[in-house]
């Protein structure tokens, strides 16, 4: 008798059932010694964790799902993707504890397979999801460049204006008729990121820019961070309704404007003069010393590329949903306007406006709050071995922010699913800050463009209400937010009547 054939003899059905269950009772061990003492969470499967309960949810209950699990286990809870362990944290003084006090221990980010098909290789460069030294520095030029670029400043504010004035003269043009704005407002927000980034503004008949913009919607809509592509790679050759192939379509786009764009700017480069933050990074790459190779090739493609990402999309869907909330909240847009009318009038506005215009910014901050554009931060990852809670967090543990949660939470917020600008204004109409805003995130990795952010909201905001009325069609507003990255609204028709 063969070694084969006397091992086939062992196998009875008894064997195969006792070696399964031997099998399954390691795997439960090994799974219950890393998970000792983690936060409590849903039930977990063998190998795939928890993705089979995310994906029946789907996307569109999803951040309810983790609100209402946030809300069982007190803020904190553990869940599987696939084998990797995640903590979501839904509560807003955990949240602090987590990514301010213990920033250090929580505050990396994960290899996570949608950023390599993204960036088209296996080394996550860049400021969205690299670490360490590269990041950090980074992390400094951006907002110094920022600074530089006038964030802050009054240069900025005659940036957005400009802008501002040609989103009205390109809305003007269908006053009283039915339109969808979402691509003028995307070719007017984005204008400003692109002149910091390249020095550049598009005209609204540039088709080529205009597709550009659509694709980088299309992009952010059809991923967001708890796709099981970024767990079990092999899936995404499956014919997914909304492939990777638009995220890697959408790459090449705009990774074809960056280098276009960055070449022309190494071949005019002259030194001592800045003209965007793109010559500002060449500057430094042109200098002797270690840091410098993180501002050429592909470490500076990248970063610009992720600049533009993260800058024009989120700034974008901020105004849309704006636009759509003074549709359907008419009462709450006349108070803007009646306030921006009786302070300054038909003048443009400034960033020094905004103590006077409590209405106004409380009106902005309720929109931040109520459709908040990053529901659900970037993901992080515990650096090593940490306490939370009493909780046992191992290191390599994935860290999920959930912003959206804690936006609608009961505890910090009164109605939380009432749009209801009031909530930022005390008992003599004074605007309060609200710490819990937290839509730009809080710790090391919060995000840099927020001063540039809000700027872009105040300036838009005013211009627009200044001179147009805001009127729904025939057909309700429809608020349903799509998720991929961002939260956006669904495209639709509003109309704008000259005031
Ligand atoms: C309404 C507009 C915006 C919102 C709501 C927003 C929100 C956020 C959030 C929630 C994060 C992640 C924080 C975390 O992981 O804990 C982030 C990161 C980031 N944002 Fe923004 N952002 C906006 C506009 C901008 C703009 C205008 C820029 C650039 C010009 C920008 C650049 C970035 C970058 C580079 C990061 C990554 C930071 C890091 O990993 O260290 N964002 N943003």
């Amino acid at each position: 008798m063969t070694i084969l054939q006397e091992i086939f003899s062992w196998l009875t059905i008894q064997t195969i059932l006792v070696g399964t269950l031997v099998l399954l009772f390691v795997l439960w061990v090994q799974n219950f010694s890393r998970c000792y003492n983690m936060p409590p969470g849903p039930m977990q499967w063998p190998i795939v964790g928890n993705l089979p309960s995310l994906a029946m949810i789907g996307k569109e209950n999803l951040l309810d799902y983790f609100k209402k699990l946030g809300d069982k286990y007190n803020g904190l809870f553990t869940i599987k993707m696939g084998d990797h362990l995640a903590v979501c944290i839904t509560d807003y003084s955990i949240m602090k504890e987590a990514l301010l006090k213990q920033g250090a221990c929580f505050s990396d980010r994960p290899s996570l397979h949608m950023m390599k098909v993204i960036q088209h290789s296996e080394t996550i460069r860049g400021i969205l999801f690299g670490n360490g030294r590269p990041w950090q520095l980074q992390k400094n030029f951006t907002i110094q460049s920022l600074r530089d670029e006038g964030v802050g400043k009054k240069t900025v504010e005659a940036k957005i204006q400009v802008e501002a004035r040609a989103l009205v003269s390109e809305l003007e043009k269908k006053v009283g008729q039915a339109q969808d704005p979402s691509g003028s407002v995307a070719m007017a927000v984005s204008n400003v990121i692109c002149s910091m980034i390249f020095g550049a503004r598009y005209e609204y008949n540039d088709a080529e820019f205009t597709s550009l913009l659509k694709t980088i919607n299309d992009m952010v809509q059809s991923v967001n961070w708890y796709d099981p592509r970024n767990v079990f790679s092999l899936l995404e050759y499956l014919p997914y309704p909304k492939s990777y192939n638009i995220v890697r379509n959408g790459q090449s786009q705009v990774s074809n404007l960056v280098v276009k764009e960055i070449e022309k700017h190494r071949k005019s480069l002259t030194v001592g003069e800045n003209r965007d933050i793109i010559d500002r990074a060449l500057h430094i790459s042109r200098k002797n010393g270690e840091d410098s190779k993180y501002f050429e090739g592909e470490e500076l493609n990248t970063l610009v590329l992720e600049l533009f990402l993260a800058g024009a999309d989120t700034s974008v869907q901020t105004l849309k949903w704006s636009l759509l909330l003074m549709a359907k909240y008419a009462e709450y847009q006349e108070n803007c306007f009646t306030e921006i009318n009786t302070v300054i009038g038909e003048r443009l506005p400034t960033m020094d406006d905004r103590a006077c215009l409590p209405i106004v910014e409380a009106t902005l901050s309720e929109i931040q709050r109520f459709r908040i554009v990053g529901p659900m931060a970037i993901t992080h990852i515990s650096t090593k071995d940490a306490t939370l809670r009493g909780f046992h967090i191992p290191k390599g543990t994935w860290v999920l922010p959930q912003l959206h949660a804690i936006m609608f939470d009961e505890k910090l917020w009164k109605d939380p699913n009432e749009f209801r600008p009031g909530r930022f204004l005390d008992s003599s109409g004074k605007f309060v800050v609200a710490d819990e805003l937290i839509n730009f995130g809080i710790g090391k990795w919060s995000c840099p463009g927020e001063a540039l952010a809000k700027a872009n909201h105040f300036i838009f905001f005013v211009m627009l209400i200044q001179k147009f009325k805001i009127l729904k069609t025939d057909v309700d507003v429809n608020l349903d937010p799509i998720l991929g990255t961002n939260w956006s609204p669904n495209s639709q028709n509003i109309m704008f009547s000259l005031r």
